[in-house]
């Protein structure tokens, strides 16, 4: 569904996903009834299974901070725990540290698959490297991971410089510093290589950004692709291959699924 939404030229940035056990709940903010109206009947004509679309309008004064109703702390990975900044308790259950998120105007509140995929692989890694960069970082979700999990220098970009600044208050509210900046990633030229690089992107972007992805990661480094749909997930795999890389891992979920590529060897 996001990758519809992509598809259909709508900005993520405003996207609000929701998973639970049997149904999955994406909500786009947006100010603009007619506009609302149209992406609800594209969506409804685009006959994915078992998907149904509605409109709802909010009063000014409430539209911002309804979506934020649904989302109650939750554990992440096996070591983190999410909680909504404005959450009064800050409870963490024993034995997990909290990572304290806003993510009004960004991706990523780490309940989505792709999310939380990537979030699994990076703990997975850590102690295993100490650079980081965060392709599309939007609440900069990721880089708190990487941050918590041993990396030392950690770099986030985003197209969208809304979520950059979303990305900012989030990492002051972990008390991390990470340098994060509002580039696209075609125009992004970083001093070093990367010994873990993740991106969760649409599959279009990942297989058109491919070869800058992999030209982040130092040799002997790892990869972390997601925002794969299952049904391109072939199509993902087989570009990499193409340009010499093979998973070493394959996450898959109901809808999406996430790579791992390691000890890439790239001049
Ligand atoms: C699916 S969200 C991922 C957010 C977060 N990293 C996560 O895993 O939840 C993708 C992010 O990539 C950003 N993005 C999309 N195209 C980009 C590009 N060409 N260069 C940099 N960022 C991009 C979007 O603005 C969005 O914030």
């Amino acid at each position: 569904m996001v990758a519809f939404l992509a598809l259909a030229g709508y900005g993520l940035s405003s996207l609000v996903e929701e998973e639970g056990r049997t149904v999955c709940a994406l909500s786009l903010y947006v100010s603009d009834k007619s506009l609302a109206d149209r992406l609800a009947a594209l969506f409804g004509s685009s006959r994915i299974a078992g998907a149904r679309a509605f409109c709802r309008v909010h009063r000014e004064r409430d539209w911002a901070s309804r979506w934020k109703e649904g989302w109650k702390p939750f554990s992440l990975t096996r070591k983190f725990h999410v909680i909504p900044l404005w959450q009064e308790s800050r409870d963490c259950p024993a034995g997990k540290s909290p990572i304290f998120l806003d993510t009004t105007n960004a991706f990523g509140t780490g309940l989505h698959e792709t999310t939380r995929f990537t979030a699994r692989i990076i703990d997975r890694l850590a102690g295993r490297f100490t650079s980081f960069l965060d392709v599309g970082t939007g609440s900069g979700i990721l880089a708190i991971v990487a941050l918590r999990c041993g990396a030392t220098q950690c770099v986030g970009i985003d197209i969208d410089p809304g979520a950059v600044k979303v990305a900012r208050q989030n990492l002051k509210a972990n008390q991390l510093t990470c340098r994060l900046k509002a580039c696209d990633v075609n125009d992004f030229r970083p001093r070093t290589r990367f010994d873990l690089v993740a991106a969760n992107l649409v599959s279009s972007d990942l297989i058109s950004f491919r070869d800058r992805l992999i030209s982040f990661v130092r040799p002997g480094g790892h990869l972390v692709v997601s925002g794969i749909s299952l049904e391109n997930m072939d199509r993902v795999e087989r570009s990499f291959a193409l340009a010499g890389v093979h998973p070493d891992r394959v996450v898959k979920g109901r809808e999406w699924s996430a790579m791992l590529f390691k000890s890439l060897s790239f001049d």
